[in-house]
């Protein structure tokens, strides 16, 4: 699928209204869409700019541009909730994913971080993401070919507990990072332990104050991470308007936690923190 340059058939395209009502269609040469407006064909659109208007023969007015990830990721099927955009930009940077890395991820939920992962790591680089959950594994494999227009080549869904993944079944080599979204992440700080390369970030995203808690005490226990940082972060969208200009009465004030450490070398013992004393 094209991510840029004018329409080809193939392309997922959102038709927007005068009201902001959207339709979503797969551009297929021949092809039609009924509105109560009436038709509007999509050779129309194929070979046009995005940002097009197109017509529909009774005048009806659609703005056309192709679905941006995070459009996709907002409207997709979902077996199980996703990680909202705002966290996914900070795991793709704190989690420093490079082109190139070879990631583990668990679980793969609806496929919407796999996505984010399996562009941040580009063609060079390879992802495995488990799932423990056939109907979820079946959202996030058809999310993300639906995305991708088939299956990445650099791409291994596969089902099972990351609890039981060992070395041999990553080809024997540790990953550079590995990044969790699960109910009980405590539970796969062993396995990542094993699975992870010396100076690998690992990560995971929770939702609630004791989940955090059990994952910061437990990366400590494991005695070869470094001191867990936690982090949320909070996105604001502003109305700008004139005099009315102001910050949105509304907003998403709670998604998840951001946890992330490192990887010592093996038989490390990392310096204590130190904490500044109080003058
Ligand atoms: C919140 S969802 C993940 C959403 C996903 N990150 C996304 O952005 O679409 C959590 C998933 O973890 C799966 N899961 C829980 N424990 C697991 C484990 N030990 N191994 C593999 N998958 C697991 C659940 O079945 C569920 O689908």
């Amino acid at each position: 699928m094209a991510n840029t340059g004018p329409f080809q058939a193939g392309d997922r395209v959102q038709l927007t209204d005068a009201k902001r009502r959207h339709f979503t269609i797969i551009l297929e040469p021949g092809g039609s869409l009924h509105t109560h407006k009436g038709i509007v064909e999509h050779d129309k659109i194929i070979g046009a700019d995005e940002g097009t208007v197109v017509e529909s023969v009774m005048g009806g007015q659609w703005l056309c541009f192709r679905h941006l990830l995070v459009d996709h990721i907002l409207s997709m099927p979902r077996g199980a909730a996703v990680i909202y955009p705002k966290d996914t930009a900070q795991i793709l940077v704190e989690g420093d994913i490079f082109p190139g890395a070879r990631v583990l991820e668990a679980g793969a939920g609806s496929g919407a971080l796999s996505m984010a992962l399996l562009r941040a790591i580009g063609p060079e680089g390879e992802l495995v993401s488990y799932e423990i959950r056939e109907d979820h594994l079946e959202f996030a494999e058809s999310n993300v070919d639906g995305w991708f227009g088939g299956r990445p080549a650099n791409w291994s869904p596969r089902l099972g507990d990351l609890q039981e993944v060992t070395l041999d079944d990553l080809g024997g080599q540790p990953v550079d990072r590995i990044i969790l979204d699960m109910l009980a992440p405590w539970e796969c700080l062993e396995v990542s332990s094993k699975l992870l390369v010396p100076g690998g970030v690992f990560m995971a995203y929770v939702a609630t104050v004791p989940q955090l808690m059990k994952v910061m005490e437990g990366i400590r226990e494991q005695k070869c991470f470094t001191e867990p940082k936690a982090w949320e972060s909070l996105v604001r969208e502003w109305k700008v308007e004139g005099l009315a200009t102001r910050p949105e009465h509304r907003m998403n004030a709670h998604t998840a936690f951001l946890i992330w450490a490192r990887r010592l070398a093996d038989g490390t013992v990392a310096p204590r923190p130190q904490r500044r004393g109080r003058k």
